[in-house]
């Protein structure tokens, strides 16, 4: 008999740019696999951060024969699903880290040692010119989003969707097929008017856009910095949304969380760049630094799993 996978769908959404989607994708992802389950990590943003993070900008464009003049799609060009085409994944290694047994002061309290797999699904400029062409109807473009994304449930246990900082047709299609999304508040600038308008919004289309699979959103406030007196006045700001989603009239019924704040952290910024998750950077470059943050991201994948 064919393996089953648990088919769950985590968005990691909100209309902002520059406050750790793409981040947070990538380490609840590599939480997910790290705990063994099957995971596939989609990159929805046609910024395609992500993607040029593991790969360069270029990935999953299409070339010209310059022969002929067809244009040639890659196998892994997110937009096939427009040309009612299969979109393979590309499949990254990375390591796995396992708790030492030997802990003690001076050893480190996880170590790395196999090797795993994560299932990338690539994305890229082009993505924002057919999610905007004429050629399809709004409905119609969510359809195309909705069944590829649901088209991987039957093939992952976990499906980890990075999504774009608006709130259009892809962020929509996001929000039909998650479980729970994952909404990360930077405590420092936040724009409190903007994160309200948020779930305003979500609130508005819940209904006509249903919603309903959504059960929970897990909030992360980011970028916390204790030495400025902001990021406190912020945080507690951000604990008060809770309350204020129970009083939405479709949201009420959602359970929220507030995770304890992610601090600023350099290695956060370095380890896409040298195309590292994070958590195998923090392993391999800081020794027994930062270690927390380990522990930290995988307490958000499970807050994210926990669904009553
Ligand atoms: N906790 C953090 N500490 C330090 N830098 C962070 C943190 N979270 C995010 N960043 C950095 O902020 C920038 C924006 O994050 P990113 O995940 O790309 O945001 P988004 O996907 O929402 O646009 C990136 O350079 C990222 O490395
Ligand atoms: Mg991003």
């Amino acid at each position: 008999m064919d393996k089953t996978y648990f088919g769950d769908v985590h968005g990691v959404t909100v209309q902002k740019g520059g406050v750790g989607k793409s981040t947070f994708s990538q380490a609840i992802a590599y939480s997910y696999a790290n705990q063994g389950l099957k995971t596939a990590l989609v990159d929805l943003d046609p910024q395609a951060t992500l993607t040029g993070a593991f790969f360069g900008y270029t990935y999953g464009a299409f070339t010209q024969n310059e022969e002929n003049g067809v244009v040639e799609y890659d196998v892994s060009n997110i937009t096939n699903i427009f040309r009612k085409k299969e979109v393979s994944p590309i499949t990254i290694t990375t390591t796995k880290y396992l708790d030492n047994p030997n802990r003690g002061k001076m050893l480190q309290p996880h170590y790395l040692e196999e090797s795993m797999e994560i299932d990338f699904f690539p994305s890229n400029y082009q993505l924002l010119a057919v999610t905007e062409s004429d050629d399809f109807k709004r409905e119609e473009k969510i359809n195309i989003f909705v069944e590829f994304i649901n088209s991987l449930k039957s093939k992952y246990d976990k499906i980890i969707i990075d999504a774009p900082p608006s709130f259009g047709i892809i962020t929509t299609a996001i929000l039909k097929c998650s479980k729970s999304i994952l909404i990360p508040i930077p405590t420092k600038n936040v724009d409190t008017d903007g994160m309200v308008g948020f779930f305003r919004t979500l609130d508005k289309i819940y209904i006509s856009e249903d919603l309903s699979n959504l059960r929970k959103i897990v909030l992360i406030p980011n970028m916390f910095d204790k030495r400025v007196s902001d990021s406190k006045e912020t945080l507690a700001e951000i604990k008060r949304i809770p309350t204020l989603l129970h009083e939405t009239k479709n949201l009420r019924d959602l359970s929220c969380k507030v995770m304890d704040s992610f601090p600023q952290k350099s290695c956060v910024q370095e380890a896409p760049s040298l195309k590292y998750f994070l958590v195998p950077y923090i392993m391999d470059f800081q020794r027994s630094q930062n270690q927390d943050l380990i522990l930290k991201i995988d307490n958000i994948a499970s807050e994210l799993s926990t669904i009553k």
